[in-house]
């Protein structure tokens, strides 16, 4: 089975926050995001691949009477994300499991957010990650992602083809072609906005999708 830990290697994961807070300051399009999502009071939501539960835990802070759920198939960065959410003192759920098989019945969340985690997929998870995610969420429930995109520039592409060393060729050609979007519309939503990100490690794409099916195409 393809899994890519959040800093490839298992080890290197403790370094994981000061790496993205350096790198990508990600917490300020984590918030974009977490605003994108115009969350309301009730609110059931899902982050996918929440790993230190960062996203998670900004969203809990930003809507607190909403009800957050953080998933992530490594059990060890999921300790992470339950010491910071309690030290926040906040009460945040964190489940194990995978997003191309969420442990969720049909329609259980009104919103589905994911930060950074597609570009770790190779292309037959990305599909089976968005079927489910579609599943799980409410008819006229959202998905919003953050996530590589097309670079933007000649410093971004350069970054791009060392991440994707790093990350894995398969993993992160659909995020750097720009093939999200049309992926998500494969899965029967319909894409409604984008925005991008510049950060040091490229190019982030902040992506909002509904359930709704439709037939638009790539990012430009
Ligand atoms: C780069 S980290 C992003 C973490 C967090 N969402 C953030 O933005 O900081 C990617 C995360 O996805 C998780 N992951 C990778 N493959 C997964 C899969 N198939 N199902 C669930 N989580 C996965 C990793 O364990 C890791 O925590």
């Amino acid at each position: 089975m393809n899994y890519v830990h959040a800093l490839r290697f298992r080890f290197l994961t403790p370094l994981y926050d000061a790496v993205v807070a350096i790198g990508m300051r990600d917490k300020v399009f984590k918030r974009r995001l977490i605003d994108q999502a115009e969350i309301a009071e009730g609110m059931r939501v899902l982050d996918v691949g929440c790993g230190t539960g960062t996203l998670t835990i900004l969203g809990r802070q930003a809507h607190p009477h909403a009800e957050f759920t953080g998933i992530d198939g490594d059990p060890e960065i999921l300790a992470t994300a339950r010491r910071k959410a309690a030290v926040a003192g906040l009460s945040v759920r964190f489940d194990h499991g995978l997003a191309d098989a969420l442990p969720y019945p049909d329609a259980s969340f009104d919103r589905v957010v994911s930060s950074l985690l597609f570009h770790h997929l190779v292309p037959q998870q990305k599909r089976r990650a968005f079927a489910e995610i579609r599943r799980v969420l409410a008819a006229d429930g959202q998905l919003h992602i953050a996530d590589f995109g097309k670079p933007a520039g000649i410093y971004a592409t350069a970054v791009s083809a060392v991440l994707a060393r790093f990350d894995g060729i398969e993993n992160t050609r659909d995020n750097f072609e720009g093939r999200l979007p049309a992926l998500l519309v494969d899965a029967g939503f319909t894409v409604l906005e984008r925005q991008r990100f510049s950060t040091l490690f490229g190019t982030v794409s902040l992506l909002a999708a509904t359930r709704a099916p439709s037939t638009t195409g790539d990012e430009s």
